[in-house]
């Protein structure tokens, strides 16, 4: 019998983009850049809270901690702020943090560490609620991972991830312009599972959709992305905005909210 673990480390390894294909990119296809995540957190601080931070805020207490890891610009986090004393928000990388800080704007206390979890727990505090929102998919070892989520959660650990692989939608420009299969798997059912493997706990969870932030765009933003995520050059942009004209936007991201108990 396979692990949960051991399905979800190898579904991502399928993920890996030819090594022909690769060598053909100008620019990393993996990099995030901090403008767009920036763009998402400051839409997440005008929008209504998601199940992500209502179920934060289930155990949040007034004046509570919570720690972001993986935070990006702060989407997770930064919304909970009216009820949160302090954010501590760990990030692999320090471009994502100084967005955070710049959106956060004094108006929470806000600690910043720069490390990759799970080693970076070594560095920070357990904190009341922990939140990690859209990194799942980039760790392929999910077991250590999760299991110092845990350990650092008095409270509650509250996991967001999309439903398939954030990637998943540009699978039929793969197929167009490389004649690429790529995979679907593996799925947030398999994060759930890999929880409830090295964890034993109860994991809950609530499927929810997200507005697509550049559903149906074409614009030059938009091209330059799935240019640098599909390793072409700008000589393909034409033909890329007139693929993403000719196909009905999707509307929304499919999205899931795990949670389980903390360590008390
Ligand atoms: C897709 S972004 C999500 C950001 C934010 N949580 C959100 O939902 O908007 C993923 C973030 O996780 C960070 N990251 C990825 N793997 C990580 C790891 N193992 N440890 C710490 N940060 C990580 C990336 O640098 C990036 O800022």
């Amino acid at each position: 019998m396979v692990s949960a673990a051991d399905r979800w480390a190898s579904a991502l390894a399928e993920w890996a983009i030819p090594g022909p294909i690769l060598a053909q990119a100008e620019e990393s296809p993996w990099r995030l850049r901090p403008e767009s995540l920036a763009e998402t957190a400051r839409l997440a601080l005008l929008s209504a809270p998601t199940v992500t931070h209502l179920r934060a805020l289930e155990e949040l207490p007034e004046g509570g901690s919570v720690l972001d890891v993986g935070a990006g610009a702060g989407a997770a986090s930064l919304p909970l702020a009216a009820r949160a004393g302090e954010i501590v928000a760990v990030d692999s990388s320090g471009a994502m943090l100084q967005e955070l800080l710049v959106i956060a704007d004094g108006r929470i206390r806000v600690a910043t560490v720069e490390g990759t979890w799970p080693q970076a727990a070594a560095l920070v505090a357990a904190a009341d609620v922990v939140v990690c929102a859209n990194v799942a998919y980039n760790v392929p070892d999910l077991g250590p991972f999760v299991a110092a989520l845990a350990a650092k959660a008095r409270r509650r650990v509250v996991l967001e991830l999309t439903a398939a692989h954030p990637q998943a939608s540009l699978n039929w420009l793969w197929q167009h312009f490389w004649q690429l299969e790529r995979p679907s798997a593996p799925t947030a059912e398999v994060a759930a599972a890999v929880v409830r493997e090295r964890l034993g706990v109860e994991v809950a969870q609530e499927r929810w959709v997200r507005p697509a932030l550049r559903g149906g765009r074409s614009d030059p933003i938009t091209v330059a992305e799935v240019r640098r995520r599909l390793c072409l050059t700008p000589e393909s942009d034409r033909e890329i905005a007139e693929l993403l004209r000719s196909r009905a936007p999707a509307a929304a991201l499919e999205m899931v909210t795990l949670w389980w108990p903390g360590s008390g």
